[in-house]
């Protein structure tokens, strides 16, 4: 590869034309299985204003705290590139008065996220996600339909295989005891936890419990457990989502050390993972927060959702070589070279025709020789290749090639709909 002046900044990601079929794959299987779960896709911006991440995500979580991309104020107020989506869409949600028309909302969203991570495989700092949020409803058998959506988009997509850990954050009710219990049991070792957990005792002392350091995990082993803690709603909701998915006959494993990093959760959190992808083995995760839209100035609410990584989706698809093959509307049907500039000119008008018949179509425009504008042709993967000379230019003939067989055949330019089987309109 040649070195150019400019290069792409480190953590983002060109998609190449090569590329882009599978990013449609994935947002086509999104938009057709959401709306057939009786979601609507929303847009928001990429931009908000930072505090309504500090509000939701939480001032001490590693998203606001670290990895947000904010710019100079506006007014006295911060502008932030969004790390996430949930918190944008309730703000658009409050803002435009959606459950006044309708209470509860099913809404789902595909774009670009940014966070100022370490860049590594699986890890940008302009990433995509897809995602839903359900958004009114407190019921446990919400939890359950929506991480059988969950599921059924990874399945849905050919992702081999994947894991589905689940847990329980409790609720206002039940977490400021379990809070307590862990500082003083953690009080004890503290001095041996890991730098960063340290500093997570006095700032986000539940970050701890999923910490990946060895010598972390070792000695909080005996740490109680969030689920042996819970309110009795807090446990009864827990029991209904676990039998749901059962009855569904969707396993999971119960991960009482699943925390989630952002502190809008509540109740139901879970989380999906290739294992073979390594370190950023998260395809997804999500659940219930049903205290954020009273936090960002809203009527307390019931909501849930998840948010899958679209390029760990590619990763793990692309180690099992299953990226989803392009389409055949991406093709071209036809391929067109000439012999000189009139009949360029006249191929030009032919292609403009086919085109409104819904023939993808496309010509050369280089100044170069037959044999290497057929060559063009054989790259451009067109099943056929028109070629027009001065002598089927008067006689308002083509000739065609089909590019497997290497037969060619002269015929009246009219005819071209017909001969490529695409004359229906
Ligand atoms: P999250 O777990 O922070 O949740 O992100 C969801 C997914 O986005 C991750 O599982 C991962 O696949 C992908 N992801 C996150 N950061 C990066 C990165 N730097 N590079 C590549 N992929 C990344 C949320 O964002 C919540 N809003 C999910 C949710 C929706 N909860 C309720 N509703």
């Amino acid at each position: 590869m040649g070195t150019t002046e400019f290069q792409k900044p480190r953590g983002f990601e060109d998609h190449l034309p090569e590329d882009v079929p599978g990013w449609n794959a994935l947002e086509d299987t999104a938009r057709d299985l959401f709306t057939s779960f009786g979601y609507r896709e929303i847009r928001v911006p990429h931009l908000e204003y930072s505090d309504l991440f500090s509000r939701s995500i939480g001032e001490t979580t590693d998203i606001v705290e670290k990895e947000m991309f904010t710019f100079q104020k506006e007014g006295d107020r911060n502008l932030a590139l969004r790390p996430e989506v949930t918190a944008s869409l309730c703000r658009a949600l409050l803002e435009h008065h959606l459950r006044e028309r309708e209470p509860f909302q099913k809404l789902f969203y595909i774009g670009p996220c940014f966070r100022y991570e370490k860049p590594q495989k699986g890890r940008n700092r302009q990433f995509h996600q897809v995602g839903v949020e359900a958004i009114g409803a407190s019921d446990p058998l919400l939890d359950v339909e929506l991480i059988q959506l969950a599921v059924r988009y990874l399945e849905n997509l050919g992702v081999p295989s994947f894991d589905l850990s689940l847990n329980s954050m409790g609720c206002p009710e039940c977490r400021p005891d379990y809070r307590s219990l862990l500082k003083e049991e953690l009080d004890q070792i503290r001095d041996d936890l890991c730098e960063d957990c340290h500093r997570r005792f006095d700032r986000n002392i539940f970050r701890i419990l999923d910490c990946k350091n060895d010598v972390c995990r070792q000695i909080t082993r005996d740490i109680p457990e969030i689920t042996d803690h819970l309110c009795e709603s807090c446990d009864e909701h827990f029991e209904e989502v676990r039998s749901g998915l059962s009855d569904f006959g969707i396993e999971y494993s119960q991960s009482p050390r699943l925390v989630r990093g952002l502190d809008y959760y509540t109740k139901t959190v879970f989380e999906l993972k290739d294992p073979s992808l390594g370190a950023q083995d998260a395809l997804g995760g999500g659940g219930r927060y049903d205290g954020l839209l009273e936090q960002i100035g809203g009527k307390r609410a019931g909501g849930i959702g998840f948010a899958m990584g679209m390029e760990r989706i590619l990763l793990s698809l692309e180690n099992q070589g299953g990226i989803p093959h392009r389409k055949e509307r991406d093709q071209l049907d036809l391929y067109m070279v000439s012999i000189n500039r009139t009949c360029r000119r006249e191929l030009l008008r032919i292609a403009s025709k086919l085109r409104t018949k819904g023939i993808n179509v496309d010509l050369n425009f280089e100044d170069r020789s037959l044999k290497s504008q057929m060559r063009v042709a054989n790259r451009s993967e067109a099943p056929y290749t028109a070629i027009l000379g001065p002598d089927e230019r008067d006689q308002n003939e083509i000739t065609v090639k089909q590019m497997d067989t290497g037969e060619e055949k002269r015929i009246p330019v009219d005819d071209l709909p017909s001969f490529l089987g695409k004359d229906s309109n």
